[in-house]
């Protein structure tokens, strides 16, 4: 399928009417861009606009160490997000004000043990394959790099092109720009169903009954995605939540005790600028709890401990918990949905920050010109379709 069968593109008369179902990155940067090309888009969002998974993030652009077996796609399509961060964080800046703090110091996968060496070594053979700039260094030069790392290292793998930014700024200015350009949104307004009729979306329908008629309807609700109605069980996008819990701790701004981003046994860490350092993450399936429990919070603090002793003296500054838009593969999913007018842009993960750029810029080509660019091609839904039978 390379063309979304809505009414747009190069022969459409007039600029579409979108609504777009949920204002995390996704929905936000596919109105910023839709309403920047002269759309009228409507956003709609059951709570506060980028209080989701967005919030939540770590906001690690890490195409590279996160990369995994049979996830090649995955990986090419991250990487093509990566490179387009830098432009999109300058294009954003300037129609926002808000500078989303793109960190480029880089990330180290740390091993503390010979055990956690034969570990990431394996992963790195794979992901040398791949071409990706990954390398390994010695713990002499691990710790040239981050004084403060344990005593006891075995080395580490350099990732000089996975960076950061800081996820809730990047909420923050999406909103800020999809406004500027014309942009509604309409908080703490769930949407109920999508409206089909005739086998096309032409709109929404608020859970106070009003219908809210458009041409192209966006599914972009995160892990709520499967709980918006007007489709059937086997067309509703199959993403679930994957619970996440997370802290910040204070260091001192001017003398932090990391500057990389620090993957290690059982944890990362990511320094902000403003001196927080994100300590994540749980991967849980329990639904939509929201608890904060003793044993993942310590599980967290504990394998921080174990790679940076020194965070023992910082302060808690927050911790929270989000949940990941989860895909039965772990990939998103981005392209036309089962019905006319209607676009799926969901099931994001655990790289949904990273890959905001590479999917707003492509849904807004799918809406506007009716093409799909070839990155998110293998992402569409009909991967999930059952095989047929044989006839
Ligand atoms: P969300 O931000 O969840 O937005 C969906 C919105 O839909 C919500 O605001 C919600 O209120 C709204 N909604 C739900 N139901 C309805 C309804 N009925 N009507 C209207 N609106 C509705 N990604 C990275 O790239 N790097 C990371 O380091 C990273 N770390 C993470 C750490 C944690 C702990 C978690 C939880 C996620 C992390 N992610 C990371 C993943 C990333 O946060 C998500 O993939 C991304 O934020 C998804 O964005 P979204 O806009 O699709 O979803
Ligand atoms: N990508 C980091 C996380 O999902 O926890």
């Amino acid at each position: 399928m390379n063309s979304v069968p809505t009414r747009f593109g190069p022969s459409s008369k007039s600029a579409p009417n979108v609504a777009i179902i949920g204002a995390g990155v996704i929905g936000l940067g596919i109105a910023w861009r839709l309403a920047a090309k002269g759309a009228a888009v409507t956003v709609f969002d059951r709570g506060a606009a980028g209080s989701g998974a967005s919030h939540a993030a770590a906001g690690m652009l890490a195409a590279c160490c996160e990369a995994e077996p049979g996830e090649d796609a995955l990986v090419a399509l991250g990487r093509e997000s990566q490179a387009r961060w830098p432009a999109f964080a300058t294009e954003l800046l300037k129609a926002s004000g808000i500078d989303v703090e793109l960190r480029t110091e880089g990330t180290l996968v740390v091993a503390l043990t010979a055990d956690d060496q034969a570990r990431i070594h394996h992963h790195l053979a794979h992901q040398k394959k791949l071409g990706l700039p990954l390398e390994w260094i010695s713990p002499a030069e691990t710790r040239r790099r981050e004084p403060h790392l344990a005593g006891k290292l075995a080395g580490a793998v350099w990732s000089p092109e996975d960076h950061q930014v800081d996820n809730r700024k990047l909420a923050a200015g999406l909103r800020i720009a999809a406004e500027a350009a014309g942009a509604t949104i309409r908080e703490h307004t769930p949407v109920k169903e999508i409206s089909i009729a005739g086998g096309r979306a032409d709109g929404v329908v608020l859970a106070d009954g009003t219908k809210v008629e458009a041409d192209v309807v966006v599914l972009a609700a995160g892990a709520w995605s499967r709980t918006i109605g007007g489709l059937t069980p086997d067309q509703r996008p199959p993403v679930r939540p994957i619970k996440g819990q997370m802290l910040s701790l204070k260091m001192d701004p001017a003398a932090p005790l990391m500057t990389h981003v620090i993957w290690a046994p059982g944890v990362y860490m990511v320094p902000r600028k403003d001196g927080r350092l994100i300590v994540g993450a749980t991967v849980e399936e329990k639904a939509f709890d929201t608890s904060l429990t003793a044993g993942g919070l310590l599980t967290l603090l504990e394998a921080a401990w174990r790679t940076i002793p020194a965070i023992e003296e910082l302060a808690i500054d927050e911790m929270w918990v989000g949940h990941r838009p989860g895909s039965r593969d772990d990939a998103p999913i981005v392209g036309p949905g089962p019905a006319q007018g209607l676009v799926y842009a969901t099931g994001h993960h655990r790289n949904g920050i990273l890959l905001a750029p590479v999917t707003v810029d492509a849904v807004a080509r799918l809406v506007l010109e009716g093409t799909l660019e070839p990155a998110i091609r293998p992402f569409g839904i009909e991967r999930f379709a059952p095989p047929r039978a044989a006839e």
